[in-house]
C-alpha cells in the first residue's frame, strides 16, 4: 500500500513538473517578439579566415532566405600579420574597398543579417563598403560579429552608425571565432523561432 502511495506521489509530481515547464516555456515564447513568417531574409557576411562564414551558414540554415558573401575585388594578403597591418591602415584612413558581385534586388528583403569579423575593434572595411552600397532604409538589420577574444568592442556601434535609415536589432550575435553553439536560442530570443 505504502509503495503504491509513493508511486502515485511520484507520478503526480512528474505531471506537475512537466506542466510547470510547459507554462514557463510558453511565457518565454510570448516574451519574444515574433518575426513575420513571410519576411524575406538575406544573410550577408564578410569573412577573411572562415569564422564569420561558418556563423553565417549556421544562421542561414535556421532562418532560410538567401546567403550572400561580401567579397573584395582586391583580395587581402594570405598572411595574418600583413592583413592586420593593411587593415589597420585602411580603418585609420576610412578606406572602402571595391566589392565583387552585387546582391540581386536588395529591395525585396525585409530583414538583413549582416556579419563581420572584429577588425581592430570595429567592422571590416568590406562591410562598411557593403553598407554604403545599398539602400537599407526601412529594413530590419541583425548584426553578427565574430572576434578573437576582444568581444564586441565598437563593432555593432559602428555598424549601426553606418547603416543609414535601417532598424538595427539590439542583441546582435557576438561570438568567439567560429562558435555557433547558442545560435538557435539567440534566434529564438530575437523572434525567429519556428
Ligand atoms: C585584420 C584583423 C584584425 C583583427 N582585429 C581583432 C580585434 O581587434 N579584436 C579581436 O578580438 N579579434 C581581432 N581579430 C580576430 C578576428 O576578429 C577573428 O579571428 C574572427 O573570428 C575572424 O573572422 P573570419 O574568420 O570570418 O575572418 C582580427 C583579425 C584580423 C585578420
Amino acid at each position: 500500500m505504502m509503495r503504491n502511495i509513493l508511486i502515485f506521489g511520484a507520478v503526480v509530481l512528474s505531471v506537475l513538473a512537466f506542466a510547470g515547464f510547459k507554462v514557463s516555456a510558453q511565457t518565454a515564447m510570448e516574451g519574444a517578439q515574433k518575426m513575420d513568417k513571410n519576411a524575406k531574409i538575406l544573410v550577408a557576411y564578410y569573412s577573411w579566415s572562415g569564422n564569420t562564414k561558418e556563423v553565417a551558414e549556421a544562421i542561414h540554415e535556421k532562418v532560410g532566405g538567401d546567403l550572400f558573401e561580401i567579397q573584395t575585388v582586391q583580395s587581402y594578403p594570405a598572411e595574418y600579420r600583413e592583413t592586420t597591418a593593411q587593415a589597420k591602415r585602411e580603418i585609420n584612413e576610412g578606406f572602402r574597398p571595391e566589392l565583387k558581385g552585387k546582391v540581386a534586388d536588395m529591395a525585396q528583403y525585409d530583414v538583413v543579417f549582416i556579419g563581420s569579423p572584429n577588425w581592430w575593434g570595429t567592422i571590416a572595411p568590406a562591410v562598411s563598403s557593403f553598407l554604403e552600397s545599398y539602400d537599407l532604409n526601412g529594413k530590419t538589420v541583425v548584426p553578427f560579429v565574430t572576434h578573437g577574444g576582444g568581444g564586441e568592442q565598437n563593432t555593432i556601434r559602428d555598424l549601426t552608425a553606418q547603416c543609414k535609415g535601417c532598424t538595427v536589432k539590439s542583441g546582435g550575435w557576438v561570438g568567439y571565432g567560429s562558435r555557433t553553439f547558442g545560435i538557435s536560442g539567440w534566434l529564438e530570443d530575437l523572434g525567429f523561432a519556428d
